[in-house]
This record gives C-alpha cells, sequence and structure tokens, in this order.
C-alpha cells in the first residue's frame, strides 16, 4: 500500500466563530484509534531531528498546535515529508512506520497523541534492525 494512504494527512473541523477558533480530536472518531497518551515536544529547532525511531505496537497522530514541522517517514521502501504547519491537520502513523521530525521553528509545539501507554521496550531505535523487521 502507497505511504500516503498509510498515512493519511487528516484535517480536522474548526468550530471557530468571532471568539477564536477550536479543534476538537476525538479518539476513535477523528483519529482512527482511542487515545492512551498525549505528549508534546517544544523548544527543539531548525538544528534537531527528532523521533528516528518505530514503534511495535503504538499507533500516533502528529499535529502542530502552535508553529511547524516537518516529518519525514517511511516503511522501509518509500519515503513521504509531511508539513505540519496548521492547527487543524495531522498525520496519522500506523505500527511499524520509521519517523524522523525535523525543521521545527522556535515555536514550534508538536502534539503527539499515541493508542498506547509508554513502553520503551516497543521502540526500535536502530534503523537497520527496523529494516530487517520490515523485510521479514
Ligand atoms: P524520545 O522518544 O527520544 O523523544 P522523541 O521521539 O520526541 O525524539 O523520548 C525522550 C525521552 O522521554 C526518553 O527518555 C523517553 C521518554 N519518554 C517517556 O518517558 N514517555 C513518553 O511517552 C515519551 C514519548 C518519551
Amino acid at each position: 500500500m502507497k505511504l500516503s494512504v498509510m498515512c493519511p494527512v487528516l484535517q480536522f473541523s474548526e468550530l471557530g466563530d468571532e471568539r477564536g477558533h477550536l479543534v476538537v480530536v476525538e479518539g476513535g472518531t477523528s483519529i482512527p484509534f482511542d487515545i492512551k497518551r498525549v505528549f508534546y515536544i517544544y523548544g527543539s529547532d531548525r538544528t534537531v531531528v527528532r523521533g528516528q525511531h518505530a514503534n511495535r505496537k503504538t499507533e500516533f497522530v502528529l499535529v502542530n498546535v502552535a508553529g511547524k514541522s516537518k516529518v519525514r517517514i517511511t516503511d522501509g521502501t518509500e519515503e513521504l515529508i509531511v508539513n505540519l504547519d496548521k492547527p487543524n491537520m495531522g498525520v496519522y502513523l500506523p505500527k511499524m512506520i520509521w519517523k524522523d521530525m525535523y525543521d521545527f521553528s522556535e515555536d514550534s509545539v508538536l502534539l503527539c497523541f499515541a493508542s498506547e501507554h509508554y513502553d520503551g521496550s516497543e521502540y526500535i531505535r536502530d534503523y537497520d534492525e527496523y529494516l530487517q523487521s520490515v523485510k521479514k
């Protein structure tokens, strides 16, 4: 399956009015899993590359709620770069997708929704090991 189909860009409705914008992210409806964990990354800059891992169990949705960043994703065959530059859009990452987040603007706040609680042992942080796992 094509990477852009496996990892779709999600557009969230803006429920704003004259008072400002409001975006709702609901587990199981606006994103394709129940949310067990939320974390956010800020204070990174253009010199930093984060992520650099794949997860055996966890699915993610990444949203830049402020500022901008990019995420480079691969399934070991194809590569796709998604610009996260609007607070009402995100990208869905299924399990076993390698991801690098980079090119953070100074004001970037990257919000990450995860389908599982944190378990360091389900992270693959070595790219060669990842390639071996997906090519099995
Ligand atoms: P890391 O996965 O390296 O961050 P990133 O993918 O954003 O570059 O995580 C940094 C540290 O935080 C690492 O020691 C693991 C810890 N951590 C948790 O304890 N719980 C979590 O949910 C996450 C995402 C990280």
